[in-house]
């Protein structure tokens, strides 16, 4: 999982894939709404354009180059000069929806409370929601993908301060709701605090790559970000609640990522019990204070002892009070996994309930076919189980906020545009939540499919290809994928049919 976004994960050949599996072309309702979505920093480009600010993307992907396969998003997709080009081409495809992302340093630079505002930067948002609305596209906006201003990191370390952070965070969102949210009926705080906390503060692969420097630590740190990423939520969701939801008729939530888990050896039950506790350590971690106002789940307690913070009386008032808020799960997914229980006593600094990923079972069975990168391989199965999972827990309606996979070979057009992999991919994956809705009773609501555009994947940089629409990095040309138009064909015929 350490190796999640490295470049070097390309894997190629997919001629022979083991296409075992066939696409049914199920039904979905009516009123399912699909969608596209993208973040910020991984298109817009314009790094300094019109007064914006450094985000820790921005320090991470100049100052630790080896980190980021040698590329930045200085420019990315230039989505920032050609929004107007890229709508049109999203619209020709018939989405309901776009979720994109406000990089808080456009229009907070410096992002603290007491830090001037970018009229410029919020003039773009502006501007954008109003195209999208033109086209009969509704917005859904993130309020935090990944790009925290620079200045909150230098400061006082961003989420490693919970209080100061918390009162940055209420006061960015509070500009958003106030400009915006007249027309925005659906909105996202957090985008996946799993990876936030563990990828940026444990592993370091993602910015601001925390546990590299001298003095941190690696033990509790992450945790002190996921409890700083839940309280934000719930103040955000509160104050939304309190002072904007009525006149603006809009409903908030967060984005929770996460694999669907299987065990290594279904015989083991320590590996059935790994193979849970995973589940809990990733996706509990943040959806039990969230969703059911809970603390932390009694098994990561167990494990972390008080390497996990604990919730004052007036913070669980505060999670209580701010759960039923929210009124779906955002669902972030890709892949599932085989889990094994490790027997030696945990590491000091474990974050994984003393488990460990595989992609492999104890009868040498593999959990899919491999797309193109190593750590995602198509497994449909496990993401309709892993929506059963969730509505059985949360008991909200389930939005999928991203799904989607790069394919290899994609470094040439003609194979990246005549995309059988990925489209294949999209077919598996909306046949398994016709079925959870159809046959399990689960409310799924939407699809957004990861992403709109091929654009810059963090870490591993411009190498693995996401986008249903290819763009070439030295023109900036698009092109539309076969799979757009699957995707736009598919939920026209798929919604016929219920
Ligand atoms: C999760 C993230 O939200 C997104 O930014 C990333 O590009 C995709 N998954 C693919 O890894």
């Amino acid at each position: 999982e350490a190796g999640m976004f490295n470049a070097s994960d390309l894997v190629v050949d997919h001629n022979t894939p083991a296409y075992t599996l066939e696409v049914e072309e199920l039904p979905l309702p009516q009123d399912f709404q699909w969608g596209t979505a993208t973040a910020a920093y991984q298109i817009e480009g314009g790094a300094s354009q019109d007064g914006k600010g450094p985000s820790i993307w921005d320090t991470f992907s100049h100052l630790s180059p080896s980190r980021t396969n040698g590329e930045n998003a200085d420019v990315a997709c230039d989505h920032y000069n050609r929004t107007t080009a890229d709508i049109k081409l999203m619209a020709s495809l018939g989405v309901d929806v776009y979720r994109f992302s406000i990089a808080w340093s456009r229009i907070i630079p410096m992002g603290g409370r007491n830090d001037p505002i970018n009229e410029q930067g919020i003039a773009f948002y502006s501007n954008l929601i109003d195209e999208l609305l033109a086209h009969n596209i509704a917005p859904v906006v993130t309020l935090y993908h990944w790009d925290a201003p620079q200045s909150i990191y230098d400061r006082y370390g961003a989420f490693l301060n919970t209080e100061e952070f918390q009162a940055d965070f209420e006061n960015y969102a509070h500009l958003c709701f106030s400009r915006f949210g007249n027309r925005i009926r659906k909105w996202v705080t957090f985008n996946e605090p799993y990876i936030i906390s563990i990828f940026a503060h444990l592993n370091g692969t993602l910015a601001p790559g925390h546990c590299r420097e001298a003095g941190t630590d690696t033990k509790t740190e992450p945790w002190i970000v996921g409890h700083t990423i839940i309280l934000s939520h719930a103040t955000v969701a509160l104050m939304y609640a309190n002072e904007f939801r009525e006149s603006q008729n809009g409903e908030i939530s967060i984005v929770l990522n996460g694999h669907y888990y299987e065990p290594y050896d279904q015989a083991s039950s320590q590996d059935r019990d790994a193979t849970e506790r995973r589940l809990l350590f990733y996706i509990a971690w943040f959806g039990d204070p969230v969703f059911l106002g809970a603390d932390y789940p009694p098994a990561m307690r167990a494990y972390l002892g008080d390497r996990l913070p604990t919730f004052t009386t007036k913070q669980r008032e505060l999670l209580q009070r701010a759960a039923p808020v929210n009124t779906y799960y955002g669902m972030n997914h890709y892949s599932t996994k085989f889990i094994r229980a490790l027997s030696d006593p945990p590491a000091e600094d474990d974050w994984t309930g003393n488990t460990e990923e595989l992609s492999i079972n104890s009868e040498g069975k593999e959990i899919g076919p491999v797309s193109g990168v190593a750590w995602l391989r198509v497994a449909p199965e496990g993401f309709r189980k892993l929506l059963n999972w969730i509505w059985k827990r949360y008991r909200l309606p389930i939005i999928v906020t991203e799904n989607g996979c790069p394919c290899s070979g994609e470094e040439n057009i003609s194979t990246a545009v005549d995309d059988k992999f990925r489209r294949w991919y999209f077919g598996l994956y909306l046949d398994a939540i016709s079925r959870a809705i159809y046959e399990d009773g689960v409310a799924v609501d939407g699809y957004y499919a990861w992403s709109l555009m091929d654009n810059y994947e963090w870490s591993a940089g411009y190498g693995p290809r996401f986008g249903i629409i290819h763009v070439d990095f030295q023109t900036l040309e698009r092109t539309m994928k076969n799979s757009g138009y699957y995707l736009r064909d598919t939920f026209i015929e798929r919604r016929r049919k219920s």
